[in-house]
């Protein structure tokens, strides 16, 4: 299959991005978080080329994204507390709720379960592109499975040519890190997943406490295939630190002497103690989260192009983005925090 490289500021491409949707084909597009591979939601043909196209297993659900609060409404079977009241202050935005599904939503959006996510992306192409397909878009991000996510149009060809219809270009996405996922099926509000919307704002929302689900050990029943320790990876080995400056540049050092090196991706603030090592990306500061959000994955991909062996990196200051931040870089390195006295 040719994948055509479509421009999201051209008339004539958006139209048949939309076309290619409506005839249940696929096309990744462009949204706040990360390039989502889409397909028409409420079809399961259309749905399962999705699972085809990444090799994705049928046990990991996907997110119907909708073009306005309203289309909502047939998808699920009721609205628990908070669901509209969180929809109308966080949409647009990256912000995905889990809700009771209606018999309208294909069991192979959901993975046979009895939630749907459903989330209204902050993106001027996305919400126009999916206003024109005419019905919810089905979207896990564009990246083939356990890669990481695609932040341009570049990286979902790098993982996908050849594999999906199209793409549609809007240029680099703006948060960088994917949707908070946030289950309201319950008895009380859960975190499945931390992103673009932090818990403490959730809590301030809410005007009460919201809960974390813990990541899930090997073995263990998902509450969220997403939590899967492995996830979101580069595939050279992650060396995640977090400890005082001097014991943290000395074992990065101590990396950099072992047969292939060590490629460090860096806060601006630790360049200056990283003088002579070949290889460093600067991440952005430390007290930038938004910024080394939108540079992760890049940095993710771009060391494995190079070929990196292992990579070395500082757990993120909680707080904002951080704890998003965090969450990817905990599974990027299977779990494991070098945590130095
Ligand atoms: O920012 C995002 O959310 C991006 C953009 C494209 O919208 N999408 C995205 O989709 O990250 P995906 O499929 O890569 O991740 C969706 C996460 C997965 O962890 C999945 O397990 C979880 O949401 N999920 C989907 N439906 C669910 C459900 N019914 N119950 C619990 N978790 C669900
Ligand atoms: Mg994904």
């Amino acid at each position: 299959m040719d994948t055509r490289l479509l421009d999201a500021r051209q008339e004539g491409d958006l139209a048949a991005a939309a076309d290619l949707l409506r005839a249940g084909r696929l096309v990744a597009f462009p949204t706040e978080t990360v390039y989502g591979l889409g397909a028409l939601g409420l079809e399961a043909e259309a749905v399962e080329r999705i699972f085809q196209a990444k090799g994705r297993p049928h046990t990991d659900p996907v997110i119907l994204h909708v073009a306005e609060v309203g289309w909502v409404r047939d998808l699920v079977s009721r609205f628990p507390p908070h669901a509209e009241a969180l929809m109308r202050a966080f949409w647009p935005g990256p912000l995905t709720l889990v809700l009771p599904k209606s018999g309208a939503v294909p069991p192979v959006v959901t993975a046979g379960g009895p939630t749907v996510a459903v989330r209204m992306p902050a993106h001027p192409v996305a919400l126009e592109l999916i206003r024109r397909a005419g019905a919810p878009i089905a979207a896990p991000s564009a990246n083939l499975f356990s890669r990481p996510s695609p932040t341009t149009a570049q990286h979902v060809l790098q993982d996908l040519q050849g594999r999906i219809d199209a793409v549609l270009d809007g240029g680099p996405a703006s948060v960088g890190v994917e949707s908070t996922v946030l289950d309201l099926s319950g008895e009380a509000p859960v975190v499945l997943r931390p992103g673009g919307v932090t818990r403490e704002t959730l809590e301030q929302a809410l005007g009460g406490p919201v809960g974390v689900r813990g990541r899930a050990e090997a073995g263990e029943v998902l509450p969220s295939p997403g939590l899967l320790t492995r996830h979101y990876s580069p595939r050279a080995e992650v060396h995640l630190f977090d400890g005082p400056d001097p014991a943290v540049f000395a074992a990065i050092r101590e990396l950099a002497s072992l047969p292939g090196g060590v490629t460090v991706l860096a806060y601006s603030e630790d360049l200056p103690h990283l003088g002579g090592l070949p290889s460093v990306e600067d991440l952005g500061s430390r007290t930038d989260p938004e910024s080394v959000a939108r540079k992760l994955y890049a940095a993710f991909r771009q060391a494995d192009e190079r070929g990196a062996v292992r990579l070395a990196v500082r757990l993120a200051p909680s707080g904002r983005l951080g704890d998003a931040i965090n969450d990817r870089l905990r599974r990027a390195a299977c779990g494991r925090v070098i945590t130095l006295g």
